[in-house]
Formats: C-alpha cells, sequence, structure tokens
C-alpha cells in the first residue's frame, strides 16, 4: 500500500512538491522559485518551460528526499496560481508566449470598454465574475488577438489554452506524445468561460470574448483520476486531484460546511467562504466562485474576497527599495515603532481587487509627515494586508449575512505575529492558525487522496484539523475605527490615476 501522497503546488513566485502521510503531516518538500518577468509597467509574465523544469526538479527532490519511489505514492494533486494563462502548441509542446500572470494588466484597455458602455457586472450572472483584467478571458483575447497567427492556430485546435493547472496535468500525463488537456471545476470558475450551473464552457461567453472552443480544456470535477504521469520521476503515479490554490486552502482548512471560511495570506490574500450548494450573488463586491467538488458529488460554492497585493508588497520592499533583505525582516523594522506613525500604504500596484474594482487605482502612500520612518512604512506595508482583509470580511458579513466568530488563516504571513495580532485587533475577532500550515498544497493532496481511497472521506480529513495558535483581539474600539477610517482616506486617494 503506498504510504504518501504528492502534491504540486505550482504558486505565483515558486513551485513546491510536498509529500504528505495520512495524517497530513509533511514528509518532504521540494522548492524552487522562478522568474517574474516585466516587460512594462503593469505586466506580468513567467515562463512557462520555467515553470515545467522547476515542477520535474522539485519533484524529483521531494522524492529523493526521502528515498520514496513512484510504487511509494498513491496519487499526485496538482494546486496553482489561478487565472495566469498559457497557449501552447499541442504538437510541440511549445507555448506560444509568456504565461500571462494573474496581477497582469495590459488587458485594461479592454476594461475600460466594458466600464464606458457600463457593462463590466453583465456576465455576474453566468460566472460570478465582474469584467477585470484578473481573470483569464481577456488575458486569452489579448494572446489571440496580439500574437501572429494565433487565432488561426486556436481555431483548428493547435493551440490548446490552459491556467497552470492544465498545463502541467498535459505535460505530467504526456505532453505533445498523448498529454491529457483537462482542468477543474474550480480553475475553470476563474477563466469567465465557465456557466456557474451547469459547470460547462458558456457559448455566450465564448462568443463575447471570441475565444474558439477548440481550444479549450475539458472540465472534470475536482477529485478523479485524470490520467497517469508518463515520465520518470514518478512513472504511473495517478494524477487524481486538481484545485486552484485558494480553493484547495479551504480544503485544507477543512471548511467543509456552508459559512466556514479561511484566509489565506500569499502574493495577495485570498478570502473564501464555503456556501454549500447554493449560487450566492455578491452585492458588495465579491466574487461568486465554485469552492470544489469531489467526483461525481454535487459542487459546492463560495464567496470569495480576492486582493491583488498583500505578501508582494514585502517582496516590493524587499526587491525594488532594498528596504530589508530578506521578507521576515518586514516585522523586526516594523517593531521599531509602536504604530503606523499617521502613515497608510495602499499597494494598488495591479488597481484594486474587491471589494473595490478600480481598475484605475494605482499604489499611494498616504499621510505622510517629517515624523515618519522607514519603521513606520514597514508597519504600513503590514497593515495594509489587515486593512484590506477587513475590507473583505466586512463584504463577506454583508453578503452571506454570516458573522464570522473567528478567522481560520494561512499562507507564508501568518508567521508575522505583529501582523496577525493586528489582523485580530482590527477585525476584533479571533484569528486561528493549523497545526498543518501548508493548507494550499494539503487540499490538493486531499482532493487526489479522496479519489483513490487513501482517505475515505471528509470526516476523517477533518480530525486531521487541530489549532496551532490563536491572537485575541485586545484594541479598544476608538482606535479601531480611528484607524479604519485613515485607510479608507488612504483608499480613497489611489483611485483615478489611469484614463
Ligand atoms: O488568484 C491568484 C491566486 O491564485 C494566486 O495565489 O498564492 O500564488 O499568490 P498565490
Amino acid at each position: 500500500m503506498p504510504q504518501y501522497i504528492a502534491s504540486i503546488d505550482q504558486g505565483t513566485t515558486s513551485t513546491r512538491c510536498i509529500l504528505f502521510d495520512h495524517k497530513g503531516t509533511i514528509v518532504s518538500i521540494g522548492q524552487k522559485e522562478h522568474r517574474q518577468i516585466y516587460p512594462k509597467a503593469g505586466w506580468v509574465e513567467h515562463n512557462p518551460d520555467e515553470i515545467w523544469k522547476n515542477t520535474l526538479e522539485v519533484m524529483a527532490l521531494a522524492r529523493i528526499n526521502i528515498s520514496a519511489t513512484a510504487a511509494d505514492i498513491a496519487a499526485i494533486g496538482i494546486t496553482n496560481q489561478r487565472e495566469t494563462t498559457v497557449v501552447w502548441n499541442r504538437k510541440t509542446g511549445k507555448a506560444y508566449y509568456n504565461a500571462l500572470v494573474w496581477q497582469d494588466t495590459r488587458t485594461a484597455a479592454y476594461v475600460t470598454q466594458y466600464e464606458k458602455e457600463g457593462r463590466l457586472n453583465d456576465f455576474r450572472d453566468i460566472t460570478g465574475l465582474p469584467v477585470s483584467t484578473y481573470f483569464s478571458s481577456l488575458k486569452i483575447k489579448w494572446l489571440l488577438d496580439h500574437v501572429d497567427g494565433l487565432r488561426a492556430a486556436a481555431e483548428n485546435g493547435d493551440a490548446i489554452f490552459g491556467n497552470i493547472d492544465t498545463f502541467l496535468i498535459w505535460n505530467l500525463t504526456g505532453g505533445p506524445k498523448g498529454g491529457i488537456h483537462v482542468t477543474d471545476v474550480s480553475n475553470a470558475s476563474r477563466t469567465q468561460l465557465m456557466n456557474l450551473r451547469t459547470l460547462q464552457w458558456d457559448s455566450t461567453m465564448l462568443a463575447e470574448f471570441d475565444i474558439p472552443a477548440a481550444m479549450l480544456p475539458a472540465i472534470k470535477s475536482s477529485s478523479e483520476i485524470y490520467g497517469h504521469v508518463h515520465n520518470e520521476v514518478l512513472p504511473g503515479v495517478p494524477v487524481a486531484g486538481d484545485l486552484g490554490d485558494q480553493h484547495a486552502a479551504l480544503v485544507g482548512q477543512t471548511c467543509f460546511e456552508p459559512g466556514m471560511a479561511k484566509n489565506t495570506y500569499g502574493t495577495g490574500c485570498f478570502l473564501v467562504m464555503n456556501t454549500g450548494e447554493e449560487i450566492k450573488f455578491s452585492e458588495h463586491g465579491l466574487l461568486t466562485t465554485i469552492a470544489y467538488q469531489f467526483g461525481n458529488q454535487p459542487a459546492q460554492y463560495a464567496l470569495e474576497g480576492s486582493v491583488a497585493v498583500t505578501g508582494a508588497l514585502v517582496q516590493w520592499l524587499r526587491d525594488n527599495l532594498g528596504m530589508i533583505e530578506k521578507s521576515s525582516d518586514i516585522e523586526t523594522l516594523a517593531r521599531t515603532v509602536d504604530d503606523n506613525g499617521g502613515a497608510y500604504f495602499v499597494p494598488a500596484f495591479s488597481g484594486l481587487y474587491a471589494p473595490y474594482w478600480r481598475n484605475d487605482a494605482r499604489g499611494v502612500i498616504a499621510g505622510l509627515t517629517r515624523f515618519v520612518n522607514k519603521g513606520h512604512i514597514a508597519r504600513a506595508a503590514l497593515e495594509a494586508s489587515a486593512y484590506q482583509t477587513a475590507d473583505v470580511v466586512e463584504a463577506m458579513q454583508q453578503d452571506s449575512g454570516i458573522p464570522l466568530a473567528s478567522l481560520r488563516v494561512d499562507g507564508g504571513m501568518v508567521a508575522n505575529g505583529l501582523l496577525m495580532q493586528f489582523q485580530a485587533d482590527l477585525l476584533n475577532k479571533q484569528v486561528v492558525t493549523p497545526a498543518i500550515a501548508e493548507t494550499t498544497a494539503l487540499g490538493a493532496a486531499y482532493a487526489a487522496g479522496l479519489a483513490v481511497g487513501y482517505w475515505k472521506n471528509t470526516d476523517e480529513l477533518k480530525k486531521n484539523w487541530a489549532i496551532a495558535q490563536t491572537w485575541d483581539p485586545s484594541m479598544d474600539e476608538a482606535t479601531r475605527d480611528g484607524l479604519y477610517k485613515g485607510w479608507k482616506k488612504a483608499v480613497s486617494k489611489s483611485f483615478g490615476w489611469v484614463d
């Protein structure tokens, strides 16, 4: 009986392969960062070949670390940065262009056009999403409109589209020698091309964005055997789970009941609430999305508050300003001061996503005086994650009518105690981290493990969840209200930078 499940977590900044045992404990990790390519202001690309090469490397690393063989691995689950768009040739495996990353804003002109026509929210009923630079639809359209010969190749079925999950599964299962072209409902729900009710590509949406159906993958559930690995790293192992990373974290946090929610602090911040079999539409700027679908069970839906830049702001302070050497130094720097000194940092580098959806927003630092030093800026940068989360929590409570008792959190930034305490203070709610912190990779492992019978059901998974740490609110109401008012004022200054 194989002892482990492998999970490939292909994120915005790095690719990891993690092996889990039956209790959900990590037994081995391989990890590698990839290049962020910024050809112009607002453009963000990844090299798909590099991502595929790194995936093979981290799989081999995770396996070799503990001398495991393919026979020790029951199945592989894939989880991925969502929306990021790749179009490649079915016969050669070569991408026609770099991957357009979810944060990329090159499609802003299309969005502006929809805005002028008052049609930004016209497709919410079908897809749950507003028109935005964020989703795959306009990214595919941009590629078809700008890459020579691509539209013809897409129409005759040579050029195929996938988000990163699809690209990896296709390569893992054989690539040009017979790779399987599939995605799952959670990833498909972020393309803005899938109908939330039928769980199939929607002809109205394809016509709207002028996208040939021939280039799209088949939509499957999040937990079933899609195919088997066709290479030497883990030959023959079933690929049996596929979830967008935020959906995977929801599963990893075992939020299986309606009303349960998690918030992941990664490159961006993503708060997702399970709404069960019911499709809930947002009145307050949240997205309606698929939570997950296990095999032939009914799909579960979710409301999501997506924030584009949280951890990416810390990286920006490190890489673009050289203010800190490594990301973890941000907390030390922020602790040199007692508060933000009146400064607020609105990191609207890709516009503002939920709940504002302002394509025209750009980053601002507001409230500066001679008093403000780099400690205050570090603090304002960290606090920005908490304020943006508070905006989303407020919208989530209004939409769902469910007051959150506490907030289950995960992702790289939860190691930052200052941020977690501030988050609890600002929300006036308990913040809770789980014992198994790698919830995203774990969720994909769970999806794969359920498909092959490694885990029997979700009740078994729930037993693996335990609390690692809690942060309790301790800020008085007047301070909290004052700070939040300052944030709202700063947000209003970030609007109107793009015509
Ligand atoms: O929607 C984008 C999201 O899936 C990216 O997540 O963890 O790679 O920043 P992450």
